[in-house]
């Protein structure tokens, strides 16, 4: 590596699974951003830091229910360990009683080292998010088995935001909730390929025609149309969004 070339994105990863990994971070895009130096990812095995000759990590609920609990001095071990592995990094706990991730998170977390903290069984005891003021992000409405599948989905949305791992900035900017003021609370507009005919349906004239100016003005509309009917969270955003930038003109 040379002086000119930026620090790679560093992640580590607090899992139960460590053979989970890189899997599917090691293919495609993703994969070949990490074999070329951009991103690393190192791995704190959570059961090195259990407890006895079983590697004990978790233990019965108190006041009783179902399922098994992640001690907490076996969590912040591993917390330790991965802290001295990646100094200043951000800490973060996959639950679905998070923030609801969104394309604002990515942004913020591609920014600066990473560390993810995987749960299973129930989770993890409340005490050990508390002692290191945890943040906690949920993948949405809904229960995982564990938190590896939510940990890897920042991950790959990050590691596509870094500098040099899309060929073409613009797909980012202009994608569903991308970064290009336009297309902010947008979700994409239709998108086509050759042949421009296929099984009787025909690519729209306008993308053929060439003129880019009519080619914007009908993505757009797409775009404003497909939210407003999908969407009404974002599209009363992006009315929000548009007020403004109309009365600041
Ligand atoms: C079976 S879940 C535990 C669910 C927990 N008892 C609850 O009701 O919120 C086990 C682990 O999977 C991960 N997980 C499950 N659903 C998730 C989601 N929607 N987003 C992020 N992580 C999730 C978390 O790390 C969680 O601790």
């Amino acid at each position: 590596m040379t002086s000119d070339t930026p620090t790679p994105w560093s992640v580590n990863l607090i899992t139960l699974m460590p053979e989970m990994y890189p899997g599917p971070l090691s293919h495609s895009i993703v994969g070949d951003a990490l074999a070329r130096g951009l991103w690393s990812l190192s791995l704190t095995n959570l059961r090195e830091f259990g407890i006895g000759k079983h590697q004990q990590v978790d233990d019965t609920p108190y006041g009783g229910g179902a399922g098994m609990v992640i001690k907490p001095e076996v969590m912040d071990a591993a917390i330790a360990h991965a802290r001295a592995q990646t100094p200043g990094a951000q800490l973060i706990h996959l639950s679905p009683r998070g923030e609801p991730l969104k394309q604002h998170h990515l942004i913020e977390f591609a920014a600066a080292p990473l560390m993810l903290m995987c749960s299973r069984y129930e989770g993890v005891d409340q005490r050990v998010l508390d002692a290191h003021n945890v943040r906690e992000i949920s993948l949405g409405d809904f229960v995982i088995t564990g938190g590896d599948l939510a940990a890897m989905t920042i991950i790959d949305g990050c590691v596509r935001l870094l500098p040099g791992v899309l060929g073409d900035a613009a797909s980012v900017a202009e994608e569903s909730f991308g970064l290009h003021e336009d297309y902010q609370h947008l979700l994409e507009y239709p998108i086509y390929t050759k042949p421009a005919e296929w099984q009787g349906m025909r690519v729209p004239d306008v993308l053929i025609s060439g003129h880019h100016a009519n080619i914007d003005r009908w993505r757009r509309e797409q775009a404003e149309a497909i939210t407003k009917a999908r969407r009404p969270d974002l599209w009363a955003r992006y009315l929000v969004r548009s007020a403004g930038a109309i009365s600041s003109h």
